[in-house]
């Protein structure tokens, strides 16, 4: 699929199928995606262009490679994109982070905006927006549009599950923005969860249910 990356390394598959388990509990869940979220940011970052500085090391001066550009901006929607952010800053530390608060209206499924607040030069950075779940893609189009609206110019989506109707509209709405997902799922039930999925990430997560 065009745009779409489905990251099949065993270890996040293994971890996924950890994680849809009904049984899991809050703190084997939220520790989970913690770990996936470092693994998908290592899938995620693969391509990122390098050059090359003047280093010294103890026997040599050498040219060594470092990321090119300006650092990266981290895009969590909340609240289970926050589940993401810990891992991924593992890996990127020197990250700038964007916090997109956005729920789900339950009855029309349309995304309400509660808070956004992104660095002021987003145009100039690759911005990587993260959630656990693509359902409907109204989370994720509201996100990519408020950031487009403040200046990114330069996105990608990284999520857990992806229903294959949020693929379509995502790609749809906004088709210079790629997708990674550990997997595709079947399809979405009369209340947008993805089927068979892992239920409500927020509220597994963070033990509201
Ligand atoms: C969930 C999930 C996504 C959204 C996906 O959040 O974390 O943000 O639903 O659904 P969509 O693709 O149909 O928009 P929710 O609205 O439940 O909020 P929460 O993370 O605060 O629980
Ligand atoms: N949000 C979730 O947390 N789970 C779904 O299956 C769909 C939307």
């Amino acid at each position: 699929m065009d745009g779409v990356i489905v990251v099949e390394h065993p270890l996040v598959q293994h971890k996924l199928t950890l994680m849809r388990n009904a049984k899991r509990s809050t703190k084997g869940f939220r520790q989970l995606l913690n770990e996936i979220g470092m693994l998908l940011c290592y899938e995620v970052t693969r391509d990122l262009p390098l050059e090359l500085i003047e280093i010294e090391t103890p026997l040599a001066r050498m040219m060594a490679p470092q990321i090119a550009g300006k650092k990266l901006v981290f895009a969590p929607i909340l609240r289970a994109g926050a589940g993401f952010l810990d891992g991924m800053l593992d890996l990127v530390p020197s990250a700038r982070v964007a916090h997109i608060g956005l729920y789900r209206d339950p009855a029309t499924l349309q995304a309400v905006q509660y808070y956004f607040k992104a660095p002021a030069d987003l145009a100039d950075r690759l911005v990587i927006v993260m959630d656990p779940m693509l359902a409907t893609a109204n989370s994720a189009c509201a996100a990519v549009k408020g950031l487009k609206d403040r200046g990114a110019k330069e996105i990608r989506f990284v999520c857990l599950l992806a229903a294959p109707e949020g693929i379509a509209k995502l790609r749809r709405e906004h088709t210079d923005v790629r997708l990674w997902t550990a997997a595709i799922d079947d399809h979405l039930n009369d209340h947008g969860y993805i089927v068979p999925g892992l239920g409500d990430a927020g509220d597994r997560m963070f033990g509201t249910k």
